[in-house]
């Protein structure tokens, strides 16, 4: 298959090539980026110099010719990409903001108008796979989402309140350097921001709803000084208490089958670099603590974006994806 990603030159962009680079079933043919065009990729992407000769180009989804294209995009630019190339049959993996929510709840959260919206699977595989499989686009979920709902899932259904506090690297923010993501703003420091009103708080909700929890959801995310990884502690308020055996039994049952939620203590260095999210959970009665670790840019982004892929184009879905952690 012929891969275009779009927005290539930034660090989820960067990534995709990195980990499909392996997939020998997937073969990135162009790269955007509307700065960089004409320019060696490497040139940005200086990891991956001996792994891809391509320059970046201008995106024009009139000419790209592939079968699969990830947008890598801001959240609104992906809309005036994805219907143009679903139109032409490419199958678009979004790894934005931009079709996670219903139309009317996006424009409320994001305060910008949709203007090509059309309903796609949310892309967390490992609840949505069935519509993933036959999906020709499909919308890649946040990075905070991700590592919440896979910790909360199993017990969304026991639960009257759930609370995430989650702490993220700072590739979370992308490429783009400001004043929060500024050396001495982060190194030695830790920052609580959007006390109760991140935007990935929506997404959070439309999971448990989904997962057919009828709990409240509140959510704070911490910036630390690491470059990649979210560890989020789910606090899980239980209707009836639940002891240590049976919450443990609960949640090796749930993901029984699913290769990339392995049961043990998280950590950001054990998910590294991988699609894995480590979880595990302790039972104080009625209060469960739940924690869950991935590294933001893969399965919180382009690993996960490459394994709906690979379900979207009838390939394995763990292929050209397994990778140990980066310990220390
Ligand atoms: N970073 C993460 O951990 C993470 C996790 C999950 C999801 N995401 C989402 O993935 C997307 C990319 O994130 P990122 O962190 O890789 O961002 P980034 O580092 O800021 O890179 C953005 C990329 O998009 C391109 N771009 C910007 N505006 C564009 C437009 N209007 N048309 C075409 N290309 C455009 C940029 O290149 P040019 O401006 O040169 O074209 C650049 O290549 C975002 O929607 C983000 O929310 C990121």
């Amino acid at each position: 298959m012929k891969v275009a990603i779009i927005g290539a030159s930034g660090y989820a962009g960067g990534e995709l090539i990195r980990l499909l680079h392996h997939h020998s079933s997937a073969k990135v043919t162009c790269a955007t980026s509307r700065k960089l065009a004409g320019t060696p990729l490497v040139s940005v992407h200086p990891h991956l110099k001996g792994f891809t000769d391509l320059n970046f180009e201008n995106p024009d989804t009139g000419t790209i010719d592939v079968d699969v294209a990830f947008l890598a995009v801001p959240h609104t630019a992906a809309m005036t990409y994805a219907g143009k190339l679903v139109s032409r049959g490419i199958k678009v993996v979004d790894l934005s903001a931009d079709y996670r929510l219903p139309k009317e709840i996006y424009e409320k959260v994001y305060g910008v108008t949709h203007t090509d919206y059309f309903p796609v699977p949310y892309g967390i595989p490992e609840f949505h796979r069935k519509e993933i499989i036959n999906a020709i686009c499909v919308a890649n979920p946040g990075c905070f989402p991700t590592g919440a709902a896979l910790a909360a899932a199993p017990l969304a259904c026991h639960a009257h309140t759930v609370i995430f506090d989650s702490k993220t690297g700072v590739s979370g923010a992308g490429d783009n350097p400001s004043a929060t993501t500024h050396y001495p703003n982060v190194g030695d420091n830790i920052v609580p921001y959007k006390l109760t009103s991140h935007r990935h708080l929506a997404e959070m909700k439309q999971e448990l709803a989904f997962l057919g929890s009828k709990a409240k959801c509140f959510f704070t995310p911490h910036l630390v000084p690491v470059n990649r990884g979210i560890l989020t502690t789910a606090h899980i308020l239980l209707n009836e208490s639940l002891d240590q055996k049976e919450v443990e039994r609960i949640y090796h049952d749930y993901y029984r089958n699913e290769y990339f939620v392995r049961y043990q203590k998280p950590s950001l260095a054990a998910v590294r670099g991988s699609n894995f999210c480590d979880i595990m959970v302790e039972s104080e009665g009625q209060r469960v603590v739940a924690v869950s670790a991935i590294d933001n840019l893969v399965k919180g982004a382009s690993g996960q974006a490459i394994q709906n892929m690979n379900l979207m184009c009838g390939i394995k879905e763990t292929y050209g994806i397994v990778y140990a952690g980066m310990l220390p």
